[in-house]
């Protein structure tokens, strides 16, 4: 089932809050070609996803950087957060589409959650921050 991001979702910053939309869209779109078992598409878009997850990582660096936020714990996160989506990915393609509807939903559902944690819980702190600045910083 598609998540959709909601202001509930925010962290206090225009840049990220869009990186993590487009993080979202990404996934949904995945949970959609795991469901029509498209592999091709399905090794392209992680593909894609790695190099945005990378790029937003960069950016909030950047962001937590120019607002004196410790990233330390907060960068420990974004790994972890990207060897789940590497691990899925490395799963997906051993299988090669032979996996049962609800088994793709399934791991389809982890990486939502995984981001939807990252977004409420393991952006918390940050938030925090965030919210004391202009909503439109930009990175340094
Ligand atoms: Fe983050």
């Amino acid at each position: 089932m598609d998540i959709s991001w909601t202001k509930q979702l925010s962290v206090g910053n225009r840049v990220i809050d869009s990186a993590h939309k487009e993080l979202l869209g990404m996934v949904n779109r995945m949970g959609y070609l795991v469901k029509v078992k498209d592999c091709s598409a399905i090794a392209e878009e992680f593909k894609l996803l790695e190099e945005r997850l990378r790029a937003y990582f960069a950016v909030e660096e950047s962001i937590a950087q120019a607002v004196n936020f410790h990233f330390a714990s907060h960068k420990l996160a974004h790994q972890s957060m990207l060897d789940q989506f590497q691990r899925t990915r490395g799963d997906l393609a051993a299988m090669n589409g032979m996996w049962s509807d609800d088994d793709g939903e399934k791991r389809c559902c982890i990486l939502r959650d995984r981001l939807v944690k990252h977004f409420k819980e393991e952006s918390a702190r940050l938030k925090l921050v965030l919210d004391t600045h202009l909503y439109d910083l930009q990175p340094g």
